[in-house]
């Protein structure tokens, strides 16, 4: 299969970049954050999850971040919401995009969001349903794809069934998550040829956590299998509480380093994209763990240790 021209990234930095976080990060910083990723170009920006706080207190603020934010046209501004209860607070916060989140494996979805998978798809159709009839976008999300750090390997057969119930629901598109980053290029292409026997390809986008050094080799991969959408994280910031063992996702840097170099356009801006990455890595007072934001930001320093 040829490689696609374009591929859209979507950023996850602002939900599953800082919902993993130790320290709290307040709530104008996050704006900014977010104001600074959407002013490098790109056309999706996750920018919370509607989740419970008590579970995830980093994300507690997100109404008054979705408030904050100078949503640009154009933009998405995805957030997470598990029930009705977040659906609720989405629609008072206008957003134009939610994400429900499930996964393929019974053990995850329990420790995650406290459920069976057929319990959170019966939990998950009226959210789809009520956020379609107020004009929302509805994106699907699959966690642990490629492996569960409960249950090990998982079947790709898994994974296709419930992305046929993602679809069905009206979501437009599934992210397939390799929670954990197990995943290997061979295993990553014939898990997107199992779920595209049940869901158009155009429809899924990859969301590769980067533990194991294979997200970049893994996204090459599935885009040989005709995916176009990627999903990444500005600085290499990531993880899920609920999933022992997960770091952070690919950074965003090195993804789009690696697509300008094969010339896809992502229409997104690299010296502003890395530029934001620094911004919240101040904040945080933590260095970019992607290699090309060290090399941008060593470019600056003049080639000293930073
Ligand atoms: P539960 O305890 O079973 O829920 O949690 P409940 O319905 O029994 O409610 C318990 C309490 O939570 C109640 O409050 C509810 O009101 C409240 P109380 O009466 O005790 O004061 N509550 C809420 N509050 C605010 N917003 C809500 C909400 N719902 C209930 N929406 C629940 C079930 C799903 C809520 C919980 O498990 C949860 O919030 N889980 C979220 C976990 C999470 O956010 N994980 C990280 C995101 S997923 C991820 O990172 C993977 C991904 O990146 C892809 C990949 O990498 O694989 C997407
Ligand atoms: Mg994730």
């Amino acid at each position: 299969m040829r490689l696609p021209a374009r591929v859209r990234m979507v950023e996850v930095g602002p939900r599953d970049g800082l919902q993993n976080e130790a320290a709290p990060v307040d709530t104008a910083t996050k704006i900014a954050f977010i104001d600074m990723l959407s002013d490098s170009g790109l056309p999706s920006v996750e920018a919370g999850s509607f989740v419970s706080p008590k579970w995830v207190p980093q994300m507690a603020d997100s109404d008054r971040v979705l408030a904050g934010i100078r949503r640009k046209p154009g933009v998405s501004y995805p957030v997470l919401v598990p029930n009705m209860k977040g659906f609720e607070a989405a629609l008072a916060a206008k957003v134009n995009e939610i994400a429900i989140f499930g996964a393929a494996s019974e053990s995850f979805s329990r420790k995650n969001i406290n459920c069976s998978i057929a319990e959170s798809l019966e939990r998950f159709a009226p959210v789809a349903g009520a956020a379609l009839k107020h004009g929302m976008r509805v994106r699907g999300y699959i966690s642990c794809v490629l492996g569960c750090p409960y249950e090990g390997e998982i079947a790709p057969t898994a994974v296709a069934d419930v992305s046929a119930h993602l679809l069905a629901m009206g979501c437009y598109e599934i992210s397939l998550g390799d929670t954990i980053g197990v995943g290997t290029p061979a295993k990553a292409q014939a898990m997107v040829d199992a779920v595209a026997a049940r869901v158009p390809r155009e429809k899924l986008a990859v969301h590769f956590h980067d533990t194991y050094g294979q997200a970049l080799a893994n996204i090459l991969a599935t885009l040989e299998r005709g995916v176009s959408t990627v999903d990444s994280s500005v600085a290499g910031l990531g993880g899920c509480p609920y999933a022992k063992g997960a770091s952070g996702n690919v950074a965003s840097e090195d993804v789009r380093y690696m697509l300008g170099g094969m010339g896809i356009e992502t229409g997104v801006d690299l010296d502003a994209l890395a530029a934001a990455g620094r911004y919240i890595c101040a904040a945080l007072g933590r260095r970019p763990t992607g290699r090309v934001a060290q090399a941008l930001a060593a470019k600056l320093h003049g080639n000293k240790q930073i």
